[in-house]
């Protein structure tokens, strides 16, 4: 018998040609699964955002904004409403918040109503859930409780040009008791300093 007799089975190079072939085919088909699946994540989120439209929707003029109505500068802040509700309301523009310090009590609801003048803006609280996007002639409002007191930033988080990264503004959390103090008559708070 001689050394030289071929190895029972495919020559080496069929079976490492083999190995590679499966290794594609498997790859293959792993690739294919994740192209369905995010198609089918498309299919569905597209037909459940198509069924379900926003609650609702609130529009205002972004040319008139800043002259009359809701948010004009002097109504800008933090305010007590009448009926004990207490509401913030800012206005983003490239490539600042107004206003720059936003007080807020802790342990009550807040409202914010927020409005962009030029671009797509958002803005996010801290660590909190207090977060939205600002649509230029859209109005974003939402309404959360701040459990704990002290200061958070409360950066941009939509890329909205070259000053992006520079757009924040600052959110402090005063003792509900002590927001109530400064908040009773009925003025627009900030902790901007004046
Ligand atoms: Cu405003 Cu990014």
């Amino acid at each position: 018998m001689s050394n030289l007799a071929p190895a029972a089975g495919p020559q080496p190079e069929h079976r490492s040609e083999a190995i590679a072939v499966a290794a594609e085919r498997r790859w293959a088909i792993i690739v294919g699964i994740i192209i369905a699946l995010l198609i089918a994540m498309m299919v569905v989120t597209g037909l459940h955002w198509a069924a379900m439209p926003p609650s609702r929707v609130e529009t205002i003029d972004v040319k008139t904004l800043h002259l009359s109505g809701e948010f004009v500068e002097n109504n800008l802040g933090t305010v007590l409403q009448p009926d004990g509700k207490v509401t913030a309301r800012l206005v983003a523009q490239r490539y600042s918040f107004v206003p720059q310090c936003i007080v807020v009590p802790a342990d009550m609801p807040v409202t914010f109503r927020a409005t962009s003048t030029d671009a797509i803006h958002g803005f996010v609280v801290g660590t909190t859930n207090a977060n939205t996007m600002l649509i230029p002639g859209f109005v974003a409002t939402f309404t959360t409780t701040f459990r704990h007191t002290g200061e958070h930033l409360m950066p941009c988080h939509e890329y909205c040009g070259t000053g992006h990264e520079a757009m924040w503004s600052r959110v402090q959390v005063l003792p509900a008791d002590e927001f109530l103090a400064k908040a009773r008559g009925g003025e627009r708070l900030s902790c901007v300093p004046r």
